[in-house]
């Protein structure tokens, strides 16, 4: 038997925030109960295909997945329990936006077993909230985290955006010192990315969207790290810190390229040596489970000179780097013939630190890490 993680998209959101490109949609809510009817045919499908294998992960993203019905992400996971194995079952994540949960809501997630929950709090400045086109204010979190709280959930994760419009370091560390505070379990702290086909990215190019350089942006993303570290947070991946024992299982599935299936609309799944998705339109994705098939849209072998080099880039991102052992474990190859001139140059410009058979990014590798990767793709 192997582990294999589970990814599940609800690609729902009850309105569009401006920064975010992810495949979800506001306006498409009459597809809600057709859509948890289709995914849980597509589960079925996998049946006789996930024999050898038992989950240790499952992660239900979107989109918001709060925003739908309790009932549908419980009915979902009784179906799941049925066609996989879940014998060794470890983590169940769920995403949610504070306005958009209640008591009965979180209950419902804590009965079918549900037991970490990552909530999108993004900047707790109500003025930076409305700016970013966010549905909630600080308020809204703090109410949402006393409930969760209540009724028993032990590992919470906050998504915080470091480099939002009118953001100052103040406004970051005062947000992460109310998150230690609070005794928040893991927090994912990522910088603003303008993605092409959204709101900001229209003002930004017209010159309507005003953002912190990025000078100032790498600033507030190390004084943040800085203040969580001397709290104590184990600072485990360039975006990701948690409380020692709290790391994102399922996250570290993707980082490590263990196998996982994802299931939903647009969904992508990599598993025995094939990378492939699922259709993003909807219609595509029903009629293809309507025909008793997999909704795939297309797939791509990964060859080994893709997954080593895959394997070395995820693996820098964390922050404990790779293992020249493990590397070679998996490949049968010394990382030292497929990648030495590359790891040598970045050694020598001071991006990355090679200590015995451990190779990490070092503190500027971190802000310029795009200089390695873009070295070791093929
Ligand atoms: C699927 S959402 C989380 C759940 C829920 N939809 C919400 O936003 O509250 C995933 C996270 O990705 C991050 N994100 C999305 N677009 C981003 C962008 N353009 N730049 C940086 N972070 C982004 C946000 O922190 C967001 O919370
Ligand atoms: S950040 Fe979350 S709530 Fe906002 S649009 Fe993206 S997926 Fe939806």
């Amino acid at each position: 038997m192997k582990e294999l993680a589970l990814y599940i998209h609800i690609p729902f959101c009850k309105s569009k925030c401006y920064y975010c490109d992810f495949n979800s949609f506001s306006n498409k809510n009459d597809f809600i109960s057709d859509y948890i009817e289709y995914l849980i045919r597509e589960v079925k499908l996998y049946s006789n295909k996930v024999k050898d294998y038992y989950l240790k992960t499952i992660f239900i993203g979107g989109g918001t997945p709060s925003f739908i019905k309790g009932e549908y992400i419980y009915i979902l996971l009784e179906e799941i329990y049925k066609v996989f194995n879940v014998n060794n079952l470890e983590e169940i994540s769920i995403e949610l936006n504070p306005k958009t949960v209640d008591e009965e809501k979180l209950k419902i997630y804590k009965e079918i077993g549900i037991n970490r929950i990552s909530v999108g709090v993004q900047s707790l400045k109500d003025n930076t909230l409305k700016k970013i086109g966010r549905i909630h204010k600080a308020k809204d979190f703090f109410e949402t985290y006393e409930l969760l709280r209540k009724i028993g959930f032990s590992n919470i994760n906050v998504d915080l955006i470091s480099g939002l419009p009118g953001q100052t370091k103040g406004d970051i560390l005062s947000t992460l010192e109310i998150m230690n505070d609070l005794e928040v379990d893991h927090i994912s702290f990522y910088s603003l990315i303008i993605e092409e086909g959204t709101k900001f990215y229209n003002w930004y190019n017209s010159g309507d969207l005003i953002l912190p350089d990025e000078e100032e942006e790498r600033y507030m993303y190390h004084e943040g790290i800085k203040y969580l570290k001397s709290k104590g947070y184990n600072h485990y991946e360039i975006s990701n810190l948690a409380k020692e024992g709290y790391e994102c299982v399922h996250n570290l599935f993707y980082w490590t390229l263990k196998p996982y299936i994802g299931i939903g609309t647009g969904s992508h799944s990599n598993i025995e040596g094939l990378r492939y998705w699922n259709f993003a339109d909807f219609n595509k994705y029903f009629n293809s489970i309507a025909r008793n098939e997999l909704p795939i849209e297309g797939n791509e072998v990964i060859d080994k000179t893709m997954e080593m080099a895959e394997y070395t880039i995820l693996g820098l991102r964390l922050i404990g780097g790779i293992y020249m052992k493990d590397f070679f474990r998996r490949f049968n190859i010394s990382i030292k013939e497929v990648y030495g001139s590359i790891l040598n140059k970045h050694f020598k410009n001071g991006l990355l630190h090679i200590e015995g058979d451990n190779i990490r990014l070092t503190e500027k590798g971190l802000d310029l890490s795009n200089l390695v990767f873009v070295d070791l793709i093929p």
